[in-house]
């Protein structure tokens, strides 16, 4: 018995992970004809513009290249459904905000009217391929939706495959990725299946990287891999917290950490805090289905990532506040970066959003800069993680650029890891802040010692910077970086006086 052949494919869902995914099968595979649908039809017509609805580099040219050709977006759900031969179910699937796991579990309820409509719709042998992150199991109950609704005209597979790309590299580890996993029945069937959608991948990706499994091996692989991520994330960040209190630095640290062979170097950036879609859902889900098994020892374990994470966020916001002598109410904070990472226009659970919060709240009068978020979008998120429009309307400003943003500002406060961010005239900056003027770096990417030769005070993530000003606040009373007192710079600040 072989894989079947597919010519044509259909994608429920055009959004981050469908539309990259869709673009970049449709180049690779151009005798396949592939059909992206979605419910949205402003993205979809975003789809078919010259504006793509998803900034990813490289993305624009590809879709160019296969759009009208092998590629297509349109509303047409059931039109998809009917010709596809595969199926990709590529539809969000947030945190629960409502009942039972409520803030906890992944809400399944437009998976499950996907699957219900394929159900009704499609004629023929399907493959039915679940893309989106779901909880384990999830690959069943889609299984059981076709299933209890199979006639003599239909009969289905479902596979797992999920998604591993990254935004901002989401074209690159599409086109080379570490490894392409596929979870399936145990069953003639099923391994059929299986081998139909290995041959579209083994189309550009070598056979040694596609991993074939069981279903559920599949669906908790993904879950994993996001929380060993976040895990890796939250423990450098923790350390970060020792670092500013003892005088280590925690990218030091990091490099000496990573260059063991068992640990690797990846991932080790101490940062603000991640963000994104993935990880927080990823392990409030992972979290949730510890809980359901009744192993909460586990489900406490992941759910520190979550607690240390939410910390490093807070840590952050009250530092700024501390350093700026303990009030930012009425003063100008320019937040430079708002997506979650560099190279992408999505802020959800963006760093940024949490720590402008905080700040709100404290009363300082924001400046938003961010090369590829669209201001709209700024406000939303801060009228929705706040609640009050009325502040949000009255104490924000989105700029058109980083040197407006700054203009005036007490203190920049780099929330995203933009590479313009190190190429600007700090100088420039400088001279239209009011002094002391501060940079609070959470991403550490600046060059500080330059920043405090201009004049800066420079706080920074996992590191206290030498303050040339005896007069700065925390070199008189607490110590370097608002934390412990540093011993050196308590007896300078003693012979000062
Ligand atoms: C989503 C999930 O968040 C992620 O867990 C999963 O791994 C892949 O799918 P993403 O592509 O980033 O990721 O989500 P989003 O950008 O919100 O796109 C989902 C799209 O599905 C939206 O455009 C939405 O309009 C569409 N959709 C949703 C449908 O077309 N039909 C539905 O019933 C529900
Ligand atoms: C993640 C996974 O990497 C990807 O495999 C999965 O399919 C979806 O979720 P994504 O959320 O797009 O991808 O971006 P990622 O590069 O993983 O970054 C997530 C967050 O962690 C960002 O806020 C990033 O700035 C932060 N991060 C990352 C750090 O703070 N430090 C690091 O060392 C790496």
């Amino acid at each position: 018995m072989s894989e079947s052949t597919v010519t044509t494919i259909g994608c429920i869902g055009a959004g981050y992970v469908g539309g990259p995914t869709c673009a970049v099968i449709a180049l690779k595979c151009p005798d396949i004809r592939v059909h992206v649908v979605d419910m949205n039809a402003a993205r979809v017509a975003q789809w078919n513009s010259d504006k793509l609805p998803v900034f990813e580099p490289g993305l624009d040219d590809i879709v160019k290249e296969c759009r009208g050709r092998n590629l297509f977006f349109s509303t047409d759900v059931d039109a998809a459904i009917e010709e596809a031969d595969l199926l990709f179910i590529s539809v969000n699937t947030p945190t629960k905000t409502y009942g039972h796991g409520k803030g906890r579990a992944a809400d399944l309820k437009y998976v499950e009217s996907v699957a219900r409509n394929i159900a009704k719709v499609a004629r023929g042998n399907k493959i039915v391929v679940e893309k989106s992150t779901v909880p384990v199991k999830s690959a069943q109950s889609i299984a059981d939706i076709l299933k209890a609704n199979r006639t003599s005209q239909n009969k289905f597979q479902v596979l797992s495959n999920p998604e591993f790309l990254a935004e901002g590299t989401a074209v690159r580890d599409l086109l080379c990725p570490d490894r392409i996993l596929i979870g399936g029945e145990d069953s003639a069937d099923g391994w059929r299946a299986i081998q139909t959608l290995c041959s579209i991948y083994r189309r550009w990706i070598p056979a040694e990287r596609i991993i074939t499994m069981n279903t559920w091996s599949s669906e908790l692989s993904k879950l994993v891999a996001n929380a060993f991520l976040a895990q890796r994330i939250s423990a450098i960040n923790a350390v970060s917290a020792v670092c500013e209190a003892t005088g280590a630095d925690v990218s030091e640290v990091a490099r000496a950490v990573g260059q063991d062979g068992r640990i690797g170097p990846h991932f080790l950036q101490a940062s603000v805090g991640f963000g994104g879609s993935c990880f927080q859902k990823d392990i409030l889900n992972l979290v949730y289905i510890c809980e359901s098994l009744n192993l909460p020892e586990v489900a406490e374990f992941w759910l520190n990532v979550v607690s240390i994470n939410d910390y490093q966020k807070q840590r952050f916001a009250k530092r700024i506040v501390n350093c700026l002598f303990n009030t930012v109410a009425g003063k100008r904070i320019a937040i430079l970066g708002f997506a979650f990472k560099k190279n992408t226009g999505d802020t959800r659970e963006s760093a940024a959003i949490y720590v402008s919060a905080h700040l709100l709240e404290e009363g300082a009068r924001l400046t938003v800069y961010d090369p590829k978020v669209d201001p709209d979008q700024v406000i939303r998120d801060l009228r929705h993680v706040t609640g009050q429009p009325e502040a949000v309307r009255d104490q924000v400003e989105v700029c058109a650029d980083p040197y407006e943003a700054a203009r005036g500002a007490h203190a920049l406060v780099i929330c995203t890891e933009w590479d313009v961010f190190q190429t600007l005239d700090y100088r420039r900056i400088f001279a239209a802040m009011p002094k002391p003027a501060y940079v609070f770096d959470g991403r550490k990417i600046l060059n500080h010692d330059e920043l405090t030769k201009i004049g800066f005070e420079v706080e920074t993530i996992g590191k206290r910077v030498r303050h040339v000003s005896s007069s700065h606040p925390a070199a008189i009373t607490n110590g370097i970086g608002c934390g412990e007192p540093e011993p050196e710079a308590a007896a300078a600040a003693e012979a000062d006086h």
